[in-house]
């Protein structure tokens, strides 16, 4: 095991290959696997050695300059012909986090870009990915501060409610709903953390509360359907949680269950925080129905580790994710700042016109 106060970071570059945390393994064991071609990033992105939507993003531009770094050809054409099937199949990991997408994008717009040899170009493909490593890590600092502004100032010490695991293993570092926790424990405004254990994966139990211990964060782990009776217990002063894809009008697709806790927050009067980067807004789909969500395999539903749990004859649906509706939220806290669900759209643009900071 880690000693505690040790920074996280669940992708590194490692002078020619990325080392994963191995996510699957946590909490038990802390190892990294080591990368070191395309086709096994988007092994590893698939079956969740490394998850969560910014993280997600980091992993899959490193997985396009290694899968630049293989191709043989100098012909410029070529290898733009070559480039966009590398991102073809780390496209085609996972369906709903859209920071993958973004990424993705980026990398290959800075292949189109770029004039000069291809070795020129393999190096600059490389750059790009450690920016974007590097920016995330700003990013989620940046949403963990300016959450302080949002957050409720009463009572003193706060018990915030999260679900699944939006903390430093699911970005480059930090987190973003862990990045609100951390700022808030940093600033001694933070009693204690509830972690959702988050069926079927269980996120919160492997990933969110081990997070939490390493830095010595008070948390309380509870199953996902205690969450209501916490609140009525008035257990919980605010939710917060992550993101995987926010459409223009602030619906926001993330990990199954949030639906229902925003729903239950706003019935008990809760606010309900989302914490994301821009990166993560889809200014191009406009309502949530738009968002695509991924099915994932039954087993992770009729088995508990080796033990199938369901009788024969049942049939299974495992959405991953699940959209929760922009009224239900009370702010969208970004690297900018808490916006209302319905500022995103017009901040955004104003963003695109001013600097191209968000393009895809
Ligand atoms: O299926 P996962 O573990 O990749 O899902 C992760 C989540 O839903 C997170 O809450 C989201 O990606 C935000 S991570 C900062």
């Amino acid at each position: 095991m880690m000693s505690q106060n040790t920074q996280v970071y669940p992708v590194i570059w490692n002078e020619d290959s990325v080392l994963l945390i191995d996510q699957t393994r946590l909490p038990s064991e802390y190892t990294f696997v080591e990368i070191s071609r395309c086709e096994d990033m988007a092994e590893a992105i698939k079956t969740m050695i490394v998850r969560g939507a910014p993280a997600i993003g980091v992993a899959a531009a490193y997985g396009m300059y290694l899968g630049a770094r293989e191709i043989q050809t100098q012909d410029r054409e070529e290898f733009l012909i070559q480039f966009e099937q590398v991102a073809q199949l780390l496209r085609s990991t996972r369906p709903t986090a859209v920071n993958l997408f973004w990424a993705i994008a980026r990398m290959l717009r800075t292949a189109y870009e770029t004039i000069g040899s291809i070795e020129q170009l393999k190096q600059i493909l490389l750059n790009t990915a450690q920016t974007i490593n590097a920016e995330d890590l700003q990013t989620c600092q940046a949403i963990g501060d300016r959450g302080l502004e949002v957050l409720p100032t009463n009572p003193d010490k706060l018990s915030i409610l999260t679900h699944c695991n939006a903390g430093a293993l699911a970005t480059a570092g930090y987190g973003t709903a862990l990045g609100v926790v951390r700022s808030a424990w940093r600033e001694q405004r933070l009693g204690r953390v509830y972690a959702d254990e988050t069926r079927p994966r269980l996120q919160g139990a492997k990933l969110t509360a081990w997070e939490c211990v390493q830095e010595g964060i008070p948390v309380t782990l509870i199953t996902d359907s205690m969450a209501a009776h916490c609140m009525q217990r008035g257990l919980i002063h605010a939710v917060v949680v992550g993101a995987d894809r926010i459409a223009a009008n602030g619906d926001t697709a993330n990990k199954i269950g949030t639906y229902s806790l925003a729903l239950v927050a706003k019935a008990h009067n809760i606010p309900f925080f989302v914490a994301a980067p821009l990166s993560t807004v889809d200014f191009e789909l406009a309502s949530g129905s738009q968002i695509p969500i991924e099915e994932r395999d039954p087993a992770e539903i009729y088995a508990v580790g080796d033990t199938i749990i369901t009788p024969d004859g049942v049939e299974f649906y495992n959405p991953a994710f699940d959209v929760t509706l922009a009224e239900l939220i009370s702010a969208i806290i970004t690297e900018h700042g808490a916006f209302a669900p319905n500022e995103l759209q017009q901040f955004g643009t104003k963003q695109m016109v001013e600097n191209g900071a968000i393009s895809r």
